[in-house]
Parts: C-alpha cells; structure tokens; sequence
C-alpha cells in the first residue's frame, strides 16, 4: 500500500464540530496504573493508536489479561506485586518515550531481567534521565550507552529515595512516582513543573500521595507498598490532537471550528494561551472536571490579524508537543516570534527544533537561531505554489499532521511521506481532516 498521501489544494472554509481520539498521556497512564489495581479496570475512549496497544501488550507479557468489551477496556490488574515474575521478559515500546520510561518505573521490584527495546527513532533517544533515579531504589539497570536496549533486574529489597527533577520532564516524575508504589517508606520528589496527570489519577486512586504546589516546583511525598483498588475512566479527548484542528481553523479562511470534550487541564494548555496571546481568541464552552482533570469544548475562528509574541518560556512545558504547529502560527503572524530555551524539543521522537526551523526555511520563512532560542520572521501574505517532499523525518508522527496543516494553510503542492507514523498517536486524523473538507490523495 502507498505510505505517502498529497495535497494540492488549500482547504475550503467550513464550519464543523468534531471530536478527536482519547489523549494518550492519559491512556497510557490508565493501562499501567489499571496493570497495579486489584481487580478489573474498565477505561472508556481509551486511544487506541500503537502506543497505547504496545502498552497493553506490555503488561500482558507480564500476566495481566486484557480484553476490549463494547465501548471499553477491561483490564484485570493483579497488584503492586502481582507482576508475573517467573521468568525473563522482551518488551518492546515501539515508538513511544512515555510507556518506555513510565513502564521501567514498574519495574523496580521485578526480580528477572526485562529488555526493552523500541523502534529506530526511540532508539536514538536518551534513558539515563530515567535509569539514574530507578538505580537509587536499588534496581540494577545496564543500558547501551544510555539508549536502548535498557535491561532492568529489579530487587525486594528496594529503598524509597529523595528525588529532584530538573528538566521539567514528565515522563521522569511519572516514572519515579511509579517505582514509589513498589518501595516502602515515603519517596520524595521536588519536581519542575509538568503535566500532572500521574499525580491526579494517584489521588483519585486514594494512593496516598501529598502534593505541594509552588509556582515553579512541585513537591510530592508517596507512600510505598499500598495496593489499590481497580477503578473506571473515562479517557478525554487529546489536545495534543486537537491543536492540529485548532491551527488549521486559525490559519484557515471564514472557517470555525468546535472540538468536543478535550482535556484542557492547565498543564497542557500552552498552546492556547500562546495562540490567544498572538490574537487568537480560542475560548472554552461546556467546561467540566472529571477526576480532577478540566474537560471542555474548545472554540476557534479563522483569524487574520495574528501578531508575533515573545512566547514566555513558562510555558515551554504546558506546550511542549504543539511548537511545530505553533511555528506554522508564526510564520503566517505579522511580526516577529521568539521562543527560548526550546532544547527538550530535539528529545522528541524527532530532533523537532531542527527539523521545525528547516522546515520552515523550506517554505520560505526567515528563522534565526541561537542556541536553542529562536526568532521566527512571519509572513502575513504567505502563500506557496512550489513542490514540496516531506521524507526522512524519523517517521515522527507529528511532523506528518504539521506538514499537512501546512499544506492545507498555505497551498502548493505536497507530497507527505511515512503516512502510517500517524498511528502511533492518532491513526484518526486523516479521517477528521478529510471530515473538514480537505482533498488528499
Ligand atoms: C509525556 C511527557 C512529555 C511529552 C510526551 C508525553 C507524558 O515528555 O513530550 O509526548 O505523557 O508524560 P517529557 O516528559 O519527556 O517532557
């Protein structure tokens, strides 16, 4: 089958309401914290994308026995200590960091050796951010300098630690967070301050958990070795997705946009409040709390008067999967944009810094960079009517949605290879697009 699609039209306005897929911190989040409950989970709208079937598939290697009924996920946990442990185990996490890292954290009291091994672009990516806490509970980690394959022998004997992360790193918090159920005694952690979903679903658990907020760090106090009970989700739609579909409508002409019941929680909503700084208006309709994350409608319009903003970098983190599509926002905004200190981005399933500012050079936009800090020139008038090849991109599925709204924003012909890399997040997003009117072949 062909494993490229073209788009030579920009799209034509529309006025549509949509929902996107379940959000895929969460889902994965869901499976392995269902994989340590007693009892059966049942997880509603979970994704189901590769990432989240790799995680399923992980912990069933593990004994855990899952099954898809109607609208759900049932997900028989066993335990904090219910992991089978009679033998060694491969896992394999595909393409995604999160369930590489947060499953590692499970992992510190499991006494045979696991090998975790990825596809080529995890493969390029660094562990020792997450081995070097794992190793002070007393897990014996070897990796291949720091990449994968990274084996794991866990031990009974594991002591809780006093954590500090510094990268402002999720995955990392998450990971610790989880090896923290396993250790007796309270594991503490002063965390820079990133999305907080590990910690909400651990409170809803009534994992004894305490939480101080400061306004740059988090502080975390876990008690170990307290088993759980299974528990039902319903999984929010993903605004990791939906800011794809919010750029198109904004970069779009007369068109408006509602997408249906996304988590808005406030560490995920960078993009919104850098969108609405540079004019855009985005508001929220029908808000909610469910299990302590902000759920709500999200409302766009076509906008033709964006400016170019210095982007706060406290916002870096709350954002830190949607700059390739906030570039695009630049390049069409009137003024210059700068960001700083955007190093985490060339961590991601790409080098997505680099790959964003060739990107935008390609189609024309002046970009200066120092260090990691950038200075985007936008292009209010920007329209293309030259060929473009999108390749060689690490099969990373959000530079494949960006080039599309790209295309679909500014014109000229495209030729988007590596088609399936959607699949890893967000095997829909084709199928909505086309939905808004798009043509692609
Ligand atoms: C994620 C955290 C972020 C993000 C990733 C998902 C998570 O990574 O980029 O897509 O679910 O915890 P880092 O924790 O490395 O910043």
């Amino acid at each position: 089958m062909k494993n490229y699609i073209k788009i030579k039209n920009k799209i034509t306005p529309f006025d549509k309401k949509i929902e996107v897929s379940g959000d895929k911190s969460i889902s994965i989040r869901c499976v392995l914290l269902a994989s340590q409950a007693v009892g059966k989970s049942k997880i509603y709208n979970l994704l189901e994308s590769e990432d989240v079937i790799n995680a399923l598939k992980s912990v069933e290697k593990f004994g855990i026995k899952y099954k898809k009924i109607k609208n759900y996920h049932e997900i028989n946990g066993l335990g904090i200590n219910g992991f089978d442990n009679s033998k060694n185990v491969k896992l394999n996490a595909g393409n995604s960091g999160t369930l590489a890292r947060l499953i590692l954290g499970l992992l510190v009291n499991f006494t045979k050796k696991v090998t975790l091994v990825g596809d080529k672009s995890l493969s390029l990516r660094d562990f020792s951010r997450v081995t070097e806490p794992l190793k002070m509970f007393g897990a014996q980690v070897t990796s291949n300098k720091n990449k994968l394959p990274v084996s794991i022998t866990g031990t009974k004997f594991l002591r809780p630690i006093r954590y500090y992360e510094k990268i402002g790193s999720a995955q990392c918090k998450s990971a610790v967070m989880l090896a923290s159920l396993k250790s007796p005694g309270i594991t503490k952690i002063k965390a820079k301050k990133s999305r907080n979903h590990t910690e909400l679903l651990f409170k809803n658990l009534k994992i004894p958990i305490k939480i101080i907020k400061t306004k740059t760090f988090d502080y975390f106090e876990v008690k170990g070795e307290t088993n759980f009970n299974s528990f039902e989700y319903n999984v929010p739609g993903d605004i990791s997705s939906s800011s794809f579909f919010i750029v198109l409508t904004l970069l779009s002409k007369n068109s408006k946009l509602v997408v249906k019941n996304v988590n808005i929680n406030n560490t995920r909503t960078g993009i919104i409040k850098i969108l609405n700084m540079m004019n855009a208006k985005i508001k929220f309709k029908n808000k909610k709390f469910y299990k302590g994350e902000k759920i709500s409608d999200i409302l766009i319009k076509s906008t033709k008067n964006l400016k170019g903003i210095e982007c706060p970098e406290t916002l870096n983190s709350s954002a830190i999967d949607e700059f390739l599509v906030i570039f695009l926002v630049a390049a069409k905004a009137n003024g210059i944009s700068t960001f700083k200190n955007l190093g985490e981005l060339n961590k991601k399933e790409s080098p997505r810094l680099n790959i964003g500012i060739k990107f935008l050079k390609m189609i024309g936009i002046k970009v200066t960079r120092k260090n990691n800090n950038l200075k985007i020139f936008g292009n209010p008038n920007i329209n293309l009517d030259k060929i473009y090849n999108i390749k060689n991109f690490k099969k990373d599925h959000r530079v494949f949605m960006m080039s599309c709204i790209a295309a679909l924003s500014f014109g000229g012909e495209w030729n988007i290879y590596d088609k399936d890399s959607i699949n890893s997040s967000f095997p829909n997003f084709l199928k909505i697009t086309k939905r808004l009117g798009a043509k692609i072949y």
